[in-house]
């Protein structure tokens, strides 16, 4: 608890660009925590570098993703979105966490047998250990609530563990994380393949909305939505492509899928793709115009960079002295 008010936390790498299911599915939801929650979302460097980046990209992109969450309208006085790297912490806490960890855990790691399939010539300790960092994250700032993916639950599991065993020893030290199970905004798909999640990372082009597409780009997009051969806008499972993009309307224009049907009822695929189309270039023009206002404004960014920075090091400070006292190295002298 911070001020009365639950702790949550999340973490973002700052690789690949932010997707419309990213803004549906997460970031517009956490607009509505600001006030509930003390927040810290942080941008993890360290955890990026467990794949090989190109130094230059990734702070460039880290820096990015810091704007778009502010122009996204996260309020930086109230939730701290702060890099990684700049509160040593993370690391310190995540040695400690190191040495209360078993290989035995780490192996069973999903995440870690796929990303040691897909880059096989740099299988190193970084990769092993990032689910412990990842703990080191969340325990850090004695996390209430952790917004995660279905991917990162092996993580948080592993992260609770930690933590009751540290408890077990020590006595109460870290507050134990629970899952933040949101208001689901809707699972977006990829516009090319309607079966699976639409994603930073896909290699189509077409299949994501990034954020930062201008119009023509988007509506080009939703042009070419793979569809079926029904000629009919119904929201049935069958219809999976047709389905997403009334689900996507709907996000955008805070209509339900009957009044969606009703409105394009006996209207063609076309006139529908248009029309979401231009439903999302509308929800991400504002976004975007505050993004580049934001990325000129250089001294504002930077001084939230500072500030937020200084806030999450006292309160990572406060859990970190407390840690070190426990397993017992020495007090520093002042
Ligand atoms: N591993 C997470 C991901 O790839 C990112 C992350 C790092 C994270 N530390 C975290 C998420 C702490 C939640 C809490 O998505």
């Amino acid at each position: 608890m911070i001020d009365g008010k639950k702790v949550l936390f999340s973490g973002m790498q700052a690789t690949g660009n932010l997707t419309l299911g990213n803004y549906i599915g997460a970031l517009k939801n956490w607009l509505e925590l600001q006030d509930e929650y003390e927040t810290f979302y942080s941008v993890v460097d360290l955890h990026s570098i467990t794949v090989r980046q190109d130094p230059a990209e990734l702070r460039s992109r880290a820096r990015k993703l810091l704007t778009l969450y502010i122009a996204a309208g996260l309020d930086p006085e109230k939730n701290c979105i702060y890099y990684q790297s700049h509160v040593s912490g993370h690391a310190e806490l995540g040695w400690i966490l190191d040495c209360f960890t078993y290989m035995g855990e780490l192996n069973r790691m999903t995440q870690f047998k796929d990303k040691s399939a897909k880059h096989a010539d740099n299988i190193n300790a970084g990769l092993y250990t990032y689910p412990v960092l990842m703990a080191a994250d969340i325990l850090l700032y004695q996390t209430d609530v952790v917004p995660v993916g279905k991917d990162q639950l092996q993580h948080l599991e592993i992260t609770r563990d930690i933590a009751q065993r540290f408890n077990a020893i020590y006595g109460d030290v870290f507050t134990i994380p629970e899952p933040y199970i949101g208001k689901t905004g809707a699972k977006i798909m990829s516009l090319q393949d309607p079966e699976k999640k639409m994603s930073k990372s896909d290699e189509n082009l077409n299949a994501s909305i990034y954020l930062m597409d201008d119009k023509d780009t988007i509506i080009r997009k939703f042009k070419r939505a793979v569809t079926d051969s029904e000629a009919r806008i119904a929201y049935n499972e069958e219809q999976k492509g047709i389905h997403n993009l009334i689900d996507i309307y709907c996000a955008c224009t805070k209509k339900t899928p009957d009044e969606v049907v009703k409105e394009f009822e006996g209207k063609g695929y076309g006139d529908f793709k248009l029309a979401v189309g231009e439903s999302v270039a509308d929800l991400l023009n504002p976004l975007q115009e505050r993004f580049y206002q934001m990325e000129k404004e250089k001294s504002y960014i930077d001084s939230i960079i500072k500030n937020n920075a200084e806030k999450a090091n006292y309160y990572a400070q406060k859990t970190l002295r407390k840690v070190q006292k426990k397993v017992g190295f020495p007090e520093k002298i002042r």
